[in-house]
This record gives C-alpha cells, sequence and structure tokens, in this order.
C-alpha cells in the first residue's frame, strides 16, 4: 500500500533555468559560498575550482561561489524501501573537482522515509559508521498514510536536487535547486531555498527579532556554550530547528537532527544554509498544516514535557548571594507581607560549603546556612518548596577525600569523562573559589580542578541517584536546578591542554565564538557514546535524561523539577529552562519574549529568564515591568548575581507602588494558572506551545507575522507589555477576525489593527480573545492555598456570541505516567445561544469534590442580561460591571465536577 502512494508522489522534473545576471554572474542572492575563509581573492577562489565574480548588488553576498555543476548525480535505480519511501544512491559530480575541506565522500544515499501523511523523513548518509544523535524519535501518530501532505520532485540536471512540495498550494517546503550539497567527513552542506521569509526558532542565542531577516546574510550558530545572551552568538543550547509561515499561511517546521558544532546562514534567495561539522543529515519535516499543528507534531516526535509540577507553576525566587538563612528567610518573609505571591525558593551556591555541589554549609564556615534542613522543612509547612543547583562538575582535589562522597564514589563506580589515554578529563570550576574571592576575571587558575560527569554512562546514573539520595535525606530538596550544563569550565579543554589533531581543530569551524574547545572539555576527550567532538551539545540533555531517571524514584509517585541552562530536541522531556545570565536592560527585556517564545517551538513551554534581569542592577522601573510581563511567563523566576549583591531585585524590595504592580500582575497569574495548566495538559498529548506569537493564531494576517512585543499564552490571552523606558503607553496590535477584551473590565476593543494603550506605571495590559473560556481560581499567596479556592469562567464571546473552552484538573504532583491510568478530571465548556454548558468529559480526580464553581465574566453578550438560569432555577447574583459592560455572576456554588448549564436571557 505504502509503496503505491510513494510511487506516486514521486515525479521526476528537468530542473528549470538559473536566474543570471550577466552572462557570467550569477545574481547575489542566489550564490552559494565556495570559499568559507576570511580573504578571499580571484586568485585564491579560481585555485579552488570556484567562480569568482565581485558582487554586483550585495556587498554580502560572495563574490566566490560554487558553479551550477557542483555537487552529486544520481548513480543506480532509485529503489523502494521497506519502511515506506525511497532509497537514491549518489556519487560526487565527476565535473566538480571542488573540495571545501577535503575528505569528500564519493559515494552517498539520500533515503526519503514517509512517516506518516504530515512527516517526512531525509537522510542523508555516507553510509558509514558515523555518529548519530542517541535521541529517540517518536513514532508519528499515524504511520503511514494515504494523503500525505507533501510530495517530492527530484532532478539530475545537472546536478541531483529535490524538492518536497505541499500538495494543496504547490509551496516547495525544502528546495535544494541552488545547489551546495556536501558530504565530507569534517563539513556537510545543504542548501534549502524556502518559500517564505516568515521563519522562526534555530538556537539557542538572542534574536533580536523572532521573524528571521533572510537580507542580511545572517548566521545562527549552535555549539553550547556558558556565554551570557548578547546579541547573536552561540549560548546555552542548541537548537537546531525553524518554523515556516507559508504564503498561503500554511506552516511547516523542520528539525535538523545533528550535534555537531553547526551553523544555519541565512540568504536573500531567501534559504537556509545549513552546515554542520560532522554526524549527517537527518531532517524531519512536519507538515502542520496550522501552526500549532506544525510544532505539536515536532514536539510529538521528539517528546513532549510532561505536565509540570502545579507548584512550580506559581512564582519562584532566587539569587545568588543570600549569604545566610536570615537573609533568605527575610526576602520570603517580606514576599508574603507584600501580599505577593511565592510558591519556589531556590539555593544557589552560597549555600554549599566552599562552593562544592551537594553540600551545604553546615557549619558556617564561609555562609551561616546551619539549620538549612529545618529551615527547608518549616518552608514546606507554608507551601513552599525548594529547589538546590547542582552541578555534573565534581571537585578532583584530593583534600576533599576521603570525605567528599560524590568523588569518592564517582571514582569508585568510574563515572566521568575521559581523556583518550583513559584518565578522566580535568578542568576547573566553582569549588575553591570562594576562598580567593569572586571578582576577578574567569581563567586558568582559578576555582578548582573537576571531572565531569558522563550521562551517557549507566554506572553515572547509578552514581548520581545515591548522591542525590544522600543529599535529600540531609536537604528535602523538591527539584534540581542543572548548571553549567554545557559543559562550562574556567579552563579551554583540559588543564593539560588539547592534543593537536583534526578532532580539535576541524578544518572548518562554523561561526561559533571561539572555538570548539574555547572554555569546555577537549573534542577528542571520550563519552561512552562518542567523543566530544560528536557529543559536546548533548552534555545538558543527557543530563537532564540521566538525571531525571536517577531522582525519579526518589519521588515516588510525585513530580519533581529540574531546570536546566542547557538543552537540546527532547530535553522537555525533563527539565523546564531559563535563558541563563541575562542584563538587567531593556533589550533583554525585550528580547526575553523572542527566547521564551522559541523556546515553546522547541519543546520546553516551561520557560523564562532571570525576571529583572541576572547581571546588573535594574531600575525599579526596569524591575517592575518586567515583573508585570515576568508574571505571565509560563515559568516565572526572579533571580540575579552574586556581584550585585548589595542590591535586592526581588519584589517586595521596591517601592509600594511597584509592590502592588507586581501583587496584582502575579495575582493574575494564579487566577488564571488553571487556563494555563490546560494547556501544558494539551501540550504533553498533542505538543504546542503554551506562550505563542500572534501568529501562531494568525498566520495569514501579514502584520502579525512580524509582531514579538506582545505574546499570548494559549490562544485567548494577550499580554502587551511595556518593554521601553518611560513609556506609559503601548502600541499593541489586535488582529482581524476576533473581538477582544479588556481582561480587567471586558470592554472592548472597538476596532482591530494597532491600537494605542494606555499603560501607567503599575498596570501591564491584558485581552481575553472572544470565542474562549477560560477556566480560572481565586488566587492566593501559593497554590497550595489556592488550590482549595473557588473556580471561575472567564466567557468572551466571538462575533456570533459563541465561545469554547476545556478544562484539565489532576491533583497537580502524581506524575504522568500515572495520569495515563486517567486520574484527573476534565471537561468541555460550550456557550452557545446564550446557553452556558459544562460537560464532564473524565472525572476520576477524587480530590476535585467538594471544590465549586462559583462565579462567570461574561465578555461581549449582544444585549443586556437580566435573568440568569443555573440548571433551570433563576439565579439572581449578578451585576453588569462597569465600564466594560461585563457581567459578573457570584455565589454559583456548582459542584465544578458537575455537568451543568446555565442561561443567560435579555
Ligand atoms: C551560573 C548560572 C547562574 C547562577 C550562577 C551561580 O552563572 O547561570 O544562574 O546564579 O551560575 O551558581
Amino acid at each position: 500500500m505504502k509503496l503505491k502512494r510513494v510511487a506516486v508522489t514521486v515525479i521526476l522534473v528537468v530542473m528549470g533555468t538559473t536566474t543570471v545576471l550577466s552572462q557570467e554572474c550569477l545574481s547575489d542572492s542566489l550564490r552559494i559560498n565556495c570559499y568559507l575563509w576570511e580573504g578571499a581573492t580571484q586568485e585564491l577562489c579560481e585555485a579552488k575550482g570556484c567562480t569568482w565574480c565581485p558582487s554586483s548588488m550585495d556587498e554580502l553576498a560572495p563574490s566566490c561561489y560554487l558553479p551550477p555543476n557542483y555537487g552529486y548525480n544520481i548513480d543506480g535505480p532509485i529503489s523502494e524501501i521497506p519502511e515506506g519511501g525511497y532509497r537514491i544512491n549518489l556519487k560526487r559530480s565527476p565535473a566538480s573537482n571542488i573540495s571545501y575541506v577535503g575528505a569528500d565522500s564519493e559515494e552517498i544515499s539520500t533515503f526519503f522515509y514517509f512517516d506518516s501523511d504530515e512527516r517526512l523523513r531525509i537522510k542523508i548518509t555516507d553510509n558509514t559508521d558515523r555518529f548519530e544523535v542517541p535521541l529517540e524519535i517518536k513514532p508519528p501518530a499515524n504511520p503511514g498514510g494515504e494523503n500525505p501532505q507533501y510530495r517530492i520532485e527530484f532532478t539530475n540536471n545537472p546536478v541531483f536536487s529535490f524538492k518536497v512540495i505541499r500538495v494543496s498550494s504547490g509551496a516547495a517546503v525544502f528546495d535544494t535547486s541552488l545547489g551546495g550539497l556536501t558530504f565530507a567527513n569534517q563539513f556537510i552542506q545543504i542548501v534549502n531555498k524556502v518559500p517564505s521569509t516568515n521563519g522562526y526558532g534555530i538556537g539557542e542565542n538572542e534574536q533580536l527579532s523572532y521573524r528571521h531577516d533572510f537580507s542580511k546574510w545572517q548566521v545562527f550558530p549552535i555549539y553550547t556554550k556558558d556565554d551570557a545572551p548578547l546579541g547573536n552568538k552561540n549560548v546555552y543550547g542548541a537548537h537546531p530547528t525553524y518554523t515556516m509561515v507559508e504564503p498561503d499561511g500554511s506552516t511547516h517546521t523542520i528539525l535538523f537532527l545533528n550535534s555537531n558544532a553547526q551553523e544555519f546562514l541565512l540568504t536573500p534567495a531567501p534559504s537556509y544554509t545549513y552546515r554542520t561539522t560532522g554526524g549527517l543529515l537527518d531532517i524531519y519535516i512536519f507538515m502542520g498544516p496550522t501552526p500549532e499543528e506544525a510544532v505539536g507534531q515536532y514536539h510529538q516526535a521528539v517528546g513532549p514535557q510532561p505536565i509540570p509540577a502545579y507548584w512550580s507553576l506559581g512564582f519562584n525566587l532566587c539569587r545568588w548571594n543570600y549569604n545566610s538563612i536570615g537573609n533568605m528567610n527575610a526576602t520570603i518573609e517580606r514576599t508574603r507581607e507584600a501580599g505577593i505571591p511565592q510558591d519556589v525558593q531556590f539555593g544557589d551556591l552560597d549555600i554549599m560549603f566552599d562552593w562544592l555541589t551537594f553540600t551545604y554549609d553546615s557549619n558556617a564556615t564561609y555562609n551561616n546556612f546551619s539549620g538549612l534542613p529545618e529551615f527547608i522543612r518549616e518552608l514546606k509547612t507554608r507551601g513552599i518548596h525548594f529547589i538546590q543547583s547542582v552541578n555534573a562538575q565534581i571537585s578532583s582535589e584530593e583534600r576533599r577525600l576521603p570525605w567528599y562522597e560524590p568523588l569518592r564514589l564517582g571514582h569508585e563506580m568510574d563515572v566521568w569523562v575521559k581523556r583518550p589515554n583513559g584518565t578522566p578529563s580535568t578542568g576547573t570550576l566553582w569549588p575553591g573559589g570562594e576562598h580567593e574571592g569572586w571578582d576577578k576575571p574567569a581563567g586558568p587558575g582559578f576555582g578548582g580542578p573537576v571531572h565531569f560527569t558522563d550521562f551517557s554512562r549507566p554506572s553515572a546514573i547509578e552514581w548520581w541517584r545515591i548522591i542525590c539520595a544522600q543529599y535529600r535525606d540531609v536537604l528535602d530538596w523538591d527539584g534540581l536546578w542543572l548548571d553549567m550544563n554545557e559543559p562550562a569550565s574556567w579552563v579551554s579543554g583540559d588543564v593539560v591542554g588539547c592534543a593537536d589533531n583534526l578532532i580539535n581543530h576541524p578544518p572548518y569551524t562554523p561561526g561559533i565564538t571561539n572555538n570548539i574547545s574555547d572554555l569546555t572539555i577537549c573534542p577528542d576527550h571520550v563519552q561512552d557514546y562518542g567523543i566530544l567532538y560528536n557529543t559536546h551539545s548533548l552534555y545538558g540533555w543527557s543530563q537532564a535524561r540521566g538525571s531525571f531517571e536517577a531522582i525519579k524514584p526518589l519521588f515516588g509517585t510525585n513530580r519533581t523539577f529540574q531546570l536546566s541552562r542547557s538543552t537540546f530536541p527532547g530535553s522537555g522531556q525533563w527539565a523546564a529552562h531559563w535563558l541563563g545570565d541575562n542584563f538587567s536592560t531593556w533589550g533583554n527585556l525585550a528580547s526575553s519574549l523572542i527566547g521564551i517564545m522559541g523556546f515553546n517551538l522547541f519543546g520546553t513551554p516551561q520557560s523564562g529568564v532571570d525576571i529583572c534581569g541576572f547581571y546588573g542592577r535594574p531600575s525599579e522601573e526596569l524591575c517592575t515591568r518586567w515583573l508585570q510581563v515576568g508574571a505571565f511567563y509560563p515559568y516565572s523566576r526572579n533571580h540575579n548575581v552574586r556581584s550585585t549583591s548589595e542590591f535586592d531585585q526581588d519584589p517586595a524590595s521596591w517601592s509600594e507602588a511597584s509592590r502592588n504592580s507586581t501583587r496584582e500582575a502575579l495575582m493574575i497569574r494564579y487566577t488564571i494558572l488553571p487556563y494555563m495548566y490546560n494547556l501544558f495538559y494539551i501540550h504533553r498529548v498533542r505538543g504546542g506551545t503554551v506562550m505563542r506569537a500572534l501568529w501562531a493564531e494568525f498566520p495569514g494576517d501579514q502584520v502579525a507575522l512580524g509582531v514579538d512585543t506582545q505574546f499570548l499564552i494559549g490562544p485567548a490571552f494577550l499580554v502587551s507589555p511595556v518593554l521601553t523606558e518611560g513609556a506609559t503607553e503601548v502600541e499593541a496590535y489586535f488582529p482581524e477576525g476576533s473581538r477582544w477584551f479588556a481582561y480587567r473590565n471586558g470592554a472592548e476593543i472597538e476596532e482591530a489593527g494597532s491600537v494605542i494603550l494606555t499603560a501607567p506605571f503599575g498596570v501591564i495590559n491584558l485581552h481575553v480573545r472572544g470565542g474562549y473560556i477560560l477556566p480560572t481560581q481565586e488566587p492566593a499567596l501559593n497554590t497550595m492555598l489556592s488550590r482549595q479556592n473557588a473556580f471561575g469562567l472567564i466567557v468572551a464571546l466571538d462575533g456570533s456570541y459563541a465561545a469554547r473552552g476545556e478544562m484539565y484538573w489532576d491533583d497537580g504532583v502524581t506524575h504522568a505516567e500515572v495520569q495515563d491510568e486517567g486520574v484527573y478530571f476534565r471537561s468541555t465548556l460550550l456557550y452557545i445561544d446564550g446557553n452556558l454548558t459544562q460537560t464532564v468529559v473524565n472525572d476520576a480526580y477524587q480530590g476535585i469534590s467538594g471544590l465549586e464553581m462559583d462565579s462567570i465574566r461574561l465578555f461581549g453578550a449582544p444585549s443586556i442580561i437580566s435573568t440568569i438560569l443555573l440548571n433551570g432555577e433563576e439565579h439572581t447574583d449578578f451585576e453588569i460591571h462597569l465600564p466594560g459592560n461585563e457581567l459578573r455572576v457570584h455565589n454559583l456554588n456548582i459542584p465544578v465536577n458537575s455537568n451543568y448549564m446555565i442561561t443567560f436571557l435579555p
């Protein structure tokens, strides 16, 4: 069956002619660079066999570029593969004698796997034993399929190229006709001419606009690195994936599953030129066709995030340098006194003894944390959970033995990353740094020597489990903060340096900061699953996975929480993410939206940034604005650096006006948490984002495609923050085709399009989209308390006075496997023709009985409501709230898990 389908989807076509400017020169925008290094000259270029023609219009375009006959030709018959799809063998074109870096594979194969109607996999390999990313790609939801959204066309003239075409529109979502296909041992390239310039994603880096700019020959380098997000450079995570909205609004997501140092070059063709320094090409195309479907298919393939522990969705407080329980407690206390909610308290390095991971300073040798175990237990009685930072780099100094168990047992269980000669790799990091003071630059000699845990080794997972269990016996933490896992080191390579070979010094290095051994382990050092050259960018991913596996049993059936700095596709299965060491600047506040929306594409919806910035001192205005928007990040945590120790930036440390603003914003977060929680549930079962850009809902709206200063939580809750200093207004965009109501009073936006909204110091603009019903709950100072409160609904009507919604509820702590047995509550909500009904779909969570649905806020009713019937009986407790004409219904006292109907009559 499948093969038949394949046979009709493949068409051999002859390529069209290439666009030329003059007889000899190829149009600037279509060129593929042939000389990758600085200082190309005609002589150097032509000596390589490349074509030289000074770029005419676009000075960024290469003057030395590939001739059209560069590449591979089809070699032998095309064969069908048992999985469903095709194999095409290729041979390097005899007409092309150009080699970028040498060691080109003469023979390669392209495999097209027709995974499902919405998923196509393209694998290009030289059929030798090359490194493949050990991420298990989940089978598609509907394997096989009879009506693929794509078809493939290919040509062999003058060289092999192919197009993946969306059947419904004819748009080529992947098109290699510009040429450039290269498969060499340490340099692989594929050029994908794309159907639009509405591309989003690729990370991790700081992007200043969410939508990619193809006009500037910009490079997005990818190689995990401990580096502050200062513009477009490679930082903590590696996400070789993007999502693109096509001209007709259909959307696809593409993953390049590869973990080597790599880059995407954005050219005006428009194209993404993809280059990697190892592994192979393993490309997954998810056809959507809606944005949420495309992204959701990606999430399902790499593995979605489990439903988070409910408490982790509350407000998190952190700082490096409380330096004593007294200061930590004072912060917690003033937060509570200010009426600002808090669910989580973090511990950073300062709670440790000598910055040794898995310790705490029990005798107040450096900082006063004696009594921390009792303090943590006491916090829990108040409903505050505790998360502690840990590092995979373990102090290796002899003087730590025999008492420092992570080192002693680590030696015994043989858990370290190794040098080629089998001895443990050794870098330097925090431990010991405290003696010397901190305010000096990182570099050799700073901190103390460390070994690096190899999380691809089963003994290491077992060792991690043992030391985590021992640590938890001492400090009853609820989750782990996995930091520095790029992996970072304060020396480059190793304390004894790196060998001089092609692995440590590859012939081509993508546009990353410095080189591939900069402040990390030597690339030729070894983990169980390969040399760091291939596995470096998987380090944080493997730690999140290994640590999750190790600590999960410590929590029985309860969920735990991990927060990881370095990530890779699939990391969301094991850890939430924060975007690292940002700055207290307005620019970083603005780019936080882009970064977090990106991580929602990447499959870690529970992402956030350090609210108010990590480095530097925020003004009260900046911090207050940041707290307002941070209240709506899917993951909300305030954190700052040690060197600003004199300056507190926790929400309660500011003026009364600021505290009022933060309290209000966070109380709204807690109010809409049931709505947000449902989005996390949907992500778990279908994939999809929690925080998304307007284009994810309005892909056909040309303005929405460029909006990145506002965001949506799910489809229906729009946040339009102030992101610039001194502003008391924001220009917000409201796409046509939906009604929009102010969250606070239900006032409707009269005319769609750009609207100036007033935004005084204490106010963040929030709107609800017509057509949606949002479950809410009365807020409280933490979720332990709020989860006891009454629920409510916000019902925002669309143009035909209808709305829909759904609710998911469980105990907030039992982990996913148990959830799969159905121990949860689920309902659908519908408002139509003046009737609001809840239909219970699943009612297996006992804990919901006793809780009530008490209030309704109805936005956008067609006429004044004068009578309300609850299951047929008149209910009189309601009022029209001016100026928005919102209808507020109180004291409904309906069991939240019951089927009910409420009728609204004029
Ligand atoms: C890293 C983390 C930061 C933390 C610090 C000390 O810089 O990114 O959040 O506070 O280490 O642990």
